[in-house]
């Protein structure tokens, strides 16, 4: 018996093959109403009842078949949400369809969503709405089997204010005005490949859109169109990079989508409409790796899906390899190790957060009453990864290996799967060296806590140059700090200073007198660059200087990309002086903060859920 301990939908009766949506987006109440009809095939004979997960939604009416049907809400979980149990009028058997239709309302505090005011976005003149489903928030906005273990296809129509326009992760399949009110338009979409809930989306803003590709278009309000199409002018040769390295791409349209900076996200890979952080627009695809990451999971994740949040790794770390394998065919064979060298960094940096005896550290992590959303870390990514690169090695190099994963993602295409079977698959694959990969210890890999057993020895080219500056930095004593000189970094790339600053975050704090020092020759105070002022900031804070602190209080709010605004928060929480401002500056944005960052935040915080702003 299969079981999904993040859901409380009967996914062992019934399995959801369609979903009909018909929404009204509506900004004054900060509601979506309307109605999801699904079209479920039952499992077994004398089926008649099912529970869908949901999340504070207001269920007005069930019907099955067109017939009233009766429901009871259960009680609230904390992350799980209600399950709503549907009784239907009659019996089906196994093998057989019956189509529910659920009329509700959900919640204007839906974790899935965050409604901004136009003050907060870049034009100042219209609202904006934007989902992100992934974990297991989609229950919140649409009454469902909130399982990655299900897949099934879509249609739907939003109406929005005529000025906006919708998007969805889907094909867009035409408009026309509200017959209902001729304020507004119904946007439809069409989604004809099956897929999960969690990649459900829905945006509503002042949109306006790029070409960019024969199938890519980018899409923000107009303010970020043109410099948005220049930074992912890449797209449709990482497309077609990805199609040699793993297959077609099977979702038709490759667009994407970049987010107001309350986007919690570096990117989210909503099929046929990525989801970007504007964070990314850095003016020099030094950031493009994100959408080689999410083009990457069209394969890995949306084709490819983890059965349960428990083998997410399957999903990230898989996404990970394609992500660098494309890089390696785009930049270099030595761009790719250093890439990797940096994850492992990533991976160390996440098990020192959680502490190298903790559960959320294995690769595959028992979620048995853990939030999704709490155990999310590098650690999926780049212990997945790490372990791929591992068996990349043993197995005979990356020609190789890329040649069982494209094998895996046909062997497994539409449909979701656990670590055994990929375990399997990958035994059955390589039956002639299954030898050597017996000699693999799994169990460290994959049920132990901590860093992984074996220590790849990435090729340090690329890392030389950061590796000798940020040790120059770490043995200078105050009289050395003239050795330094402003072209230090000259030759250095974006991606080689990103490397130089962690590596600097991986060691004691740098005495004020080096940091400040460095700032006088570097001028890092004027990189916009996001990683790179992410680290700086901390480095500066990290340090005790003061003035900084607000810089980084500012880059934690300006932006809500989680990766940056918990770590900055967290880290003027630790300067002690300074963690009443930390809070204070919190709970002043915490209102207008996206749901999931604004309950991260307050966890990291130790700020009560109910604690109010206080002015
Ligand atoms: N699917 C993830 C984002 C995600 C994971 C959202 C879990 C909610 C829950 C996406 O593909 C991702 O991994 N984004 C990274 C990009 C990076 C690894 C290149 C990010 O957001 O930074
Ligand atoms: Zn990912």
């Amino acid at each position: 018996m299969s079981a999904d301990p993040c859901s409380f939908s009967s996914i062992n009766s019934c399995l959801t093959k369609h979903l009909n949506l018909c929404l009204n987006v509506d900004f004054t109440k900060r509601v979506l109403k309307g109605r999801a009809t699904l079209t479920l095939e039952a499992l077994e004979d004398r089926f008649s009842v099912l529970t869908l997960d949901t999340r504070d939604l207001k269920i007005i009416s069930v019907s099955a078949n067109g017939q009233e049907a009766s429901f009871t809400l259960g009680s609230k979980h904390s992350f799980k949400g209600t399950p709503l149990e549907i009784r239907l009028p009659f019996d089906i058997s196994r093998g057989q369809h019956v189509i529910v239709e659920v009329k509700y309302e959900t919640s204007p505090s839906a974790t899935a969503l965050q409604w901004l005011t136009p003050e907060q976005t870049a034009g100042k003149k219209y609202p904006y709405l934007f989902s992100q489903c992934q974990a297991h928030h989609c229950r919140s906005m649409v009454p469902c089997q909130d399982s990655p273990s299900v897949k099934h296809t879509y249609y739907a129509q939003v109406s929005v204010p005529k000025d906006l326009v919708a998007v969805m992760s889907a094909v867009r399949d035409g408009h026309e005005m509200d017959p209902q009110d001729s304020e507004r338009i119904v946007y439809r979409f069409r989604q004809p490949v099956p897929m999960p809930s969690y990649l459900i989306a829905i945006v509503a803003g002042a949109l306006e859109s790029r070409e960019i590709g024969p199938r890519s278009r980018v899409w923000s309000e107009k303010e970020f169109v043109h410099q948005a199409a220049s930074e992912f002018s890449e797209t449709e040769q990482m497309l077609q990079t990805a199609e040699k390295l793993a297959g077609p791409y099977v979702w038709g349209q490759y667009d994407i989508l970049v987010l107001p900076p309350s986007f919690p996200y570096g990117g989210m890979e909503n099929p046929c409409l990525t989801f970007a952080t504007p964070t990314l627009l850095a003016g020099d695809k030094s950031l493009s790796n994100v959408i080689a990451h999410e083009i990457s999971h069209s394969w890995t994740g949306n084709l490819v899906t983890n059965k349960t949040w428990e083998h997410f790794w399957l999903n990230e770390g898989h996404t990970v390899y394609l992500e660098r394998m494309i890089g390696r065919s785009m930049e270099s064979e030595q761009f790719r190790q250093f890439k990797a060298m940096g994850g492992w960094k990533d991976l160390q940096d996440s098990v020192n957060t959680f502490g190298p005896n903790s559960p959320l550290t294995n690769l595959v992590p028992s979620l048995q009453d853990v939030d999704p959303d709490d155990a999310f870390s590098s650690v999926p990514y780049e212990k997945g990864f790490a372990l791929l690169y591992h068996l990349e090695e043993l197995m005979g190099g990356p020609e190789v290996f890329m040649e069982f994963v494209k094998s895996y993602i046909q062997m497994f295409a539409y449909s979701s799967v656990t670590t055994d079977q990929w375990k399997n698959y990958l035994f059955t694959y390589f039956k002639d060296k299954v030898d050597i990969l017996n000699k693999v210890d799994w169990n460290a890999w994959m049920y132990t806590p901590g860093m992984p057993p074996v220590k790849p020895q990435y090729d340090t080219t690329l890392a030389d140059a950061c590796i000798a500056l940020s040790q120059k930095w770490i043995k200078a004593k105050e009289q050395d700090l003239n050795g330094f000189k402003e072209s230090d970094i000259k030759t250095l790339s974006s991606h080689q200073l990103i490397e130089f600053l962690s590596l600097l975050l991986q060691e004691d704090p740098l005495p004020l007198t080096h940091v400040k020092k460095m700032q006088d020759l570097y001028n890092l105070n004027s990189y916009m660059n996001s990683e790179i002022r992410f680290r700086w900031l901390r480095l500066c804070v990290r340090s005790k200087w003061e003035e900084m602190v607000p810089v980084a209080l500012k880059m934690a709010t300006e932006q809500g990309r989680l990766k940056f605004t918990r770590p900055l928060f967290r880290q003027v929480y630790t300067f002690e002086k300074y963690r009443e401002e930390a809070v204070r500056v919190f709970l002043a944005h915490r209102a207008a903060m996206h749901p999931v960052t604004a309950g991260l935040v307050a966890k990291a915080l130790k700020v009560e859920q109910s604690q109010s702003t206080g002015v």
